[in-house]
């Protein structure tokens, strides 16, 4: 892994929660593709803001990743 994936997957997608784009990656490459099952899987979307901030930045993820 390139250090600058390293550090990009430490930056938080959903900041309510803290929780980092790799664990979003993570949760993709084992096959979860939706804004639902991920929110579901990682908590995000559960914070103070109800998912108004990460939701598209979960999509983005999600266009950014295919398959
Ligand atoms: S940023 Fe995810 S719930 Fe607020």
């Amino acid at each position: 892994m390139k250090e600058q994936d390293i550090i990009d997957g430490l930056k938080p997608i959903c900041k309510c929660k803290g929780i980092r784009k790799s664990v979003f990656l993570k949760h993709m490459k084992a096959g979860l593709r939706t804004v639902e099952a991920l929110q579901k899987a990682t908590g995000a979307g559960t914070g103070s803001c109800k998912g108004k901030h990460c939701t598209e930045r979960i999509k983005e993820l999600i266009r950014n990743h295919p398959g």
